[in-house]
């Protein structure tokens, strides 16, 4: 039985691999996609996404999100630690271009804007669905706003984000929450079941190059696509987020959807309390509770990934297509 969920994207290259592991995989039903700003404008993120949604000729609604946070660009805050360009072999390599290396899209969003679009369809679901937010959590947390009794149709929220013991946007934050600190804080308090992805697993379910080799062997427009994906991905990361070993990715929102698929892909997940840091130096830190008596739990977490498990998953989705 393949289970329904909603993907909520800021594609970028990782969300680029999630949307197409989403679509292949015969045990999700990719029931739409919300696109909202965050790796780049919400313009951009909205063409990838349709980008990517074309090519593969999947029929899957798109539907467009809001292009800025709640609050967070209404005052001065801490920012975010400025990043160079990366330079490798005298050439600017991107984690996340503008736009991706795909045709350009001609096929269109739908008219409701996205956070219109979770009220109504989880107003109307026949059935629970899991919600798979892979970037900044505004969307959601506006439908939230509009509508809190929505919960009752959310199966569970399988997020993309946070950070214990890693970090990226800031010394205590993850981009997907620091970029929206206030929306997190709504969705974690919303009562739904909520399953982290963090950093400290994305970083330890590495893909190598050997991964991607393994991709290319399966030769199709999408597994060749995901390996061109990962190894740009692989450039950044060893030379600006260096991981345990030399010459591999994180590829963060791929990994949530493995996680819908099949859990063990995680490892160490644990029920815990968590609070979302909202000011200073703590915006956008997930703060997990570490007492022998935390305060009342509130989600799930997971503290590690596993790297063979991951690949492993992505080639048998990739041979699918
Ligand atoms: O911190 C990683 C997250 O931020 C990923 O979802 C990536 O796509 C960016 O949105
Ligand atoms: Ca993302």
């Amino acid at each position: 039985m393949s289970e329904k969920i909603i993907l909520d994207v800021d594609t970028g290259s990782d969300d680029a691999v999630a949307i197409m592991t989403a679509i292949l995989s015969p045990d999700i039903d990719l029931v739409a996609i919300c696109t909202v700003a965050g790796n780049k404008d919400v313009e951009k993120t909205t063409e990838n996404t349709l980008r990517v949604v074309e090519t593969l000729g999947a029929d899957v609604p798109v539907y467009k999100g809001v292009a800025r946070p709640l609050v967070k660009e209404l005052t001065p805050r801490v920012p975010a630690t400025h990043r160079s360009n990366t330079v490798v072999d005298g050439r600017i390599v991107n984690v996340h271009e503008d736009y991706l290396d795909l045709p350009p899209a001609t096929i269109k969003v739908q008219d409701t804007p996205a956070a219109a679009f979770y009220v109504d369809y989880l107003r109307g679901a026949p059935e629970p669905v899991t919600l798979v937010p892979v970037g900044p959590l505004t969307n959601l947390a506006l439908a939230l706003l509009m509508d809190a009794s929505i919960v009752r149709n959310i199966k569970r929220i399988v997020i993309m984000g946070g950070g214990r013991e890693v970090a990226n946007a800031t010394p205590a934050a993850e981009f997907n929450v620091w970029a929206d600190a206030e929306a997190a804080a709504w969705v974690l308090q919303s009562g739904a079941d909520i399953l982290w992805v963090p950093l400290d697993a994305t970083h330890a379910a590495y893909l190598t190059k050997d991964d991607c080799e393994r991709l290319r062997a399966i030769n199709t427009l999408e597994s060749n696509f995901a390996a061109d994906l990962v190894e740009q991905r692989i450039v950044v990361h060893d030379a600006r987020q260096p991981l345990s070993v030399r010459f591999s990715a994180a590829v963060h929102d791929a990994l949530a959807v493995c996680a819908v698929i099949d859990e063990s892909v995680l490892r160490d997940v644990r029920c815990v309390h968590m609070d979302i840091g909202l000011s200073d130096y703590a915006e956008g830190q997930t703060i997990v509770d570490p007492r022998h008596e935390p305060g009342p739990i509130n989600c799930s977490f997971a503290f590690d990934g596993d790297p063979v498990r991951f690949a492993d998953m992505l080639c048998e989705i990739f041979t699918r297509a």
